[in-house]
């Protein structure tokens, strides 16, 4: 059996997914004339052509455009039912996918509206497809607290749905302490926290999410080598990592796959998962994520199967459901 064959036909989870990041442009030209919105580009080939970025806030500033176009519950179903088809034919067999709606209601779209066609979508695909699902409130850290905890109050009457917070987007200059009371409400509420960190910024900002947001995952976490006490405290809490190979490439937080920390964090004991991020802007899903890797860094088929194997581990899955894959 080849790698790809392999990568292919193992279970695996998806643990960091921007939802709004696998907005594909032919589904975001159809959305846009449907809407009657127009997009700063002419062809689906010239909008691919701008997806080339430096750094993290390059790719937002065209991710926050792209989502511009989204408006009605139906748009976020459609949005959120293609990834899900799309990760069906992948082996992914569940999913715990981050939505951001500040993107939205900045914009005037009711937070309903968002997290209805979400959800609806998550458990059409949980029906058909056996794709179990947690959903992952994710709060802008380039906007103010105030917005944050807003963001929370409109959250509460979906707490059913909502499993757990994050922190996302600029992350230089936005560090976690900025969010540390609306994360201790967050937690009294009863939500998980996670939340992006050692990314573009330093170890430091993953010490923070540990000590001050209490996450129990790191969302990236590449700069922990940074810091042998901090890489300490992962192993021996066996805190998750959730690696996006492919992002970090398109982003230049590596200059080159084969430059990527992960064989460095296995030999370490971190516990490891790798994970698309956002695959329409970054050139891959989670098989190509997996594929890409493992020919940069010659993985073998049982580093290949530890990492699909930690991916339930770190999920929020119950050990009675990761049973069944691990
Ligand atoms: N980092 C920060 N914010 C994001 C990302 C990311 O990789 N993707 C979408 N929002
Ligand atoms: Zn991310």
């Amino acid at each position: 059996m080849t790698i790809e064959e392999f990568i292919k036909k193992i279970p695996k989870t998806e643990l960091h997914l921007h939802i709004e990041g696998t907005f594909e442009p032919e589904l975001m030209f159809e959305i846009a004339k449907r809407n009657n919105k127009i997009i700063n580009y002419s062809s689906v080939e010239e909008l691919k052509k701008a997806y080339h970025f430096n750094n993290l806030q390059e790719f937002l500033d065209i991710y926050y455009e792209g989502a511009n176009v989204l408006i009605t519950e139906q748009d976020f179903y459609d949005l959120t039912w293609a990834y899900l088809t799309k990760v069906y034919s992948q082996n992914i067999v569940h999913v715990e996918i981050f939505f951001d709606p500040q993107t939205h209601t900045d914009r005037g779209i009711a937070f309903e509206t968002v997290i209805n066609g979400i959800y609806k979508a998550l458990e059409d695909s949980q029906q058909e497809y056996g794709i179990t699902f947690k959903l992952i409130m994710s709060f802008l850290r380039h906007l103010d607290e105030a917005s944050a905890f807003k963001t929370l109050e409109e959250a509460l009457p979906y707490k059913d749905w909502i499993s757990g917070v994050g922190l996302d987007s600029s992350e230089v200059g936005n560090p976690p302490s900025k969010f540390e009371r609306v994360f201790a409400k967050a937690l009294e509420e009863g939500f998980i926290t996670v939340a992006h960190a050692g990314e573009e910024g330093p170890a430091e900002y993953i010490w923070e999410a540990l000590d001050l947001l209490k996450v129990t995952r790191i969302d990236h976490g590449n700069r922990c080598l940074d810091d042998e006490n901090l890489v300490q405290k992962l192993v021996d809490l066996q805190i998750p990592l959730t690696l996006c190979p492919l992002s970090n490439l398109e982003l230049k937080v590596v200059q080159d796959l084969k430059e990527h920390p992960l064989p460095k964090m296995m030999e370490k004991n971190l516990l490891v998962t790798i994970n698309s991020d956002d695959p329409a802007y970054f050139g891959g899903y989670m098989n190509e994520n997996y594929l890409e890797t493992a020919k940069a860094l010659q993985l073998s088929k049982a580093e290949i199967a530890t990492l699909a194997k930690n991916s339930f581990t770190a999920s929020w899955l119950t050990d009675q459901e990761k049973e069944e894959y691990i």
